[in-house]
């Protein structure tokens, strides 16, 4: 049943189509209109004026998903950009929602991109070493949603995997009557080295320790049955799931167990590895982006966010031909 392509086109069991791809977008306050991010050839830090292009271009090509994330002009210790009404991710969702209104907004709710030290909450400091507080990142972690709801946002994406988030953000949003907008949780998210070069982008990286004591253990599977169950509990719409490719037995097991939409996240290291490898002629980039999207479909993915969503939506048009 391989002998040819009609026959194997028969028989093949997932198929991978541009409307199950998310792009996701650095969207900086200061700067020029697009600058290059060194580990992630191809991907670049945009202006508003300038995403609100790039989201059109995906949109013409079949990708009508995109996820926010910001780069602020200043940073503080709380991460008050995250939340500020003219904070650049409100202005970024406000621009597309208005030039594209068909193309669907996520908007990453976080406070590394936002702070000072760049963890992903505020910090607790004493006798002990510094430590992220859970609890009292929350409400900031509300607000940040809350903001982003108010300027548009179709989904709310927390990244920060604070423990109580996906429910005290839905209060959140319910109390201030956006009822409709619904979560897209980070259920799984390992404290991984393959988000290396978005930190780069970013300017994220923690200026001390690392997010170990918050982000999960790559080593344990239980446990991320353990967080997804919570987060559905909570009030989560949709699962993530990432780094996708080292996670497909955790998408999987998901799969299995929730009807639940789910998504993986091919996180910006996936991205950084093919392009290094394929820039020196060792791998083929579209070969090995599209076999690594199609297995992370197969493993249980109802959508893959992609920083090769748009190269790889107009690769399918040229297949289809
Ligand atoms: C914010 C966030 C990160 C990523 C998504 N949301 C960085 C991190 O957790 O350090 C990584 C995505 C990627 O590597 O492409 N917390």
């Amino acid at each position: 049943m391989r002998a040819s392509a009609s026959l194997r086109g028969l028989v093949r069991e997932t198929a991978l189509t541009a409307d199950r791809l998310v792009l996701p977008m650095f969207v900086a306050e200061a700067g020029d209109a697009r600058e290059p991010i060194a580990t992630m050839p191809g991907v670049q830090r945009l202006s508003v004026a300038a995403a609100v292009r790039e989201a059109r271009e995906a949109a013409a090509l079949g990708v009508s998903a995109v996820m926010l994330f910001g780069v602020p002009a200043e940073k503080d210790e709380q991460g008050s950009g995250a939340w500020d009404e003219q904070g650049v991710v409100q202005l970024a969702t406000a621009a597309i929602k208005q030039a594209q209104p068909d193309v669907l907004v996520i908007t990453d709710v976080c406070l590394c991109e936002y702070t000072s030290h760049g963890h992903c909450g505020v910090l607790r400091t004493g006798p002990h070493p510094p430590y992220v507080d859970n609890d009292a990142t929350l409400e900031l972690l509300n607000r940040t949603a809350v903001s982003q709801a108010r300027a548009g946002a179709d989904m709310i994406a927390p990244s920060d995997m604070m423990d109580g988030r996906v429910g005290t953000i839905r209060r959140a949003l319910d109390d201030d009557g956006l009822t409709e907008t619904p979560i897209l949780a980070y259920s799984a998210k390992f404290a991984s080295a393959f988000y290396g070069p978005f930190r780069e982008a970013a300017d994220s990286t923690p200026a001390f320790g690392d997010r170990r004591g918050y982000q999960m253990d790559p080593a344990n599977a239980r446990e991320a049955r353990r967080e997804i169950a919570a987060d559905v509990a909570e009030g989560a719409d949709m699962l993530l799931v990432k780094p996708a490719l080292p996670s497909l037995d955790i998408l999987a097991r998901a799969r299995a167990d929730y009807d639940l939409p789910i998504g993986a996240y091919q996180v910006s290291g996936e991205y950084a590895l093919v392009k290094a490898a394929a820039e020196r002629g060792w791998v083929d980039e579209r070969r090995v982006v599209l076999e690594s999207l199609v297995s992370i479909v197969r493993a249980g993915a109802d959508f893959v966010i992609t920083y090769a969503a748009a190269d790889v939506a107009a690769w399918l048009r040229e297949d289809d031909r």
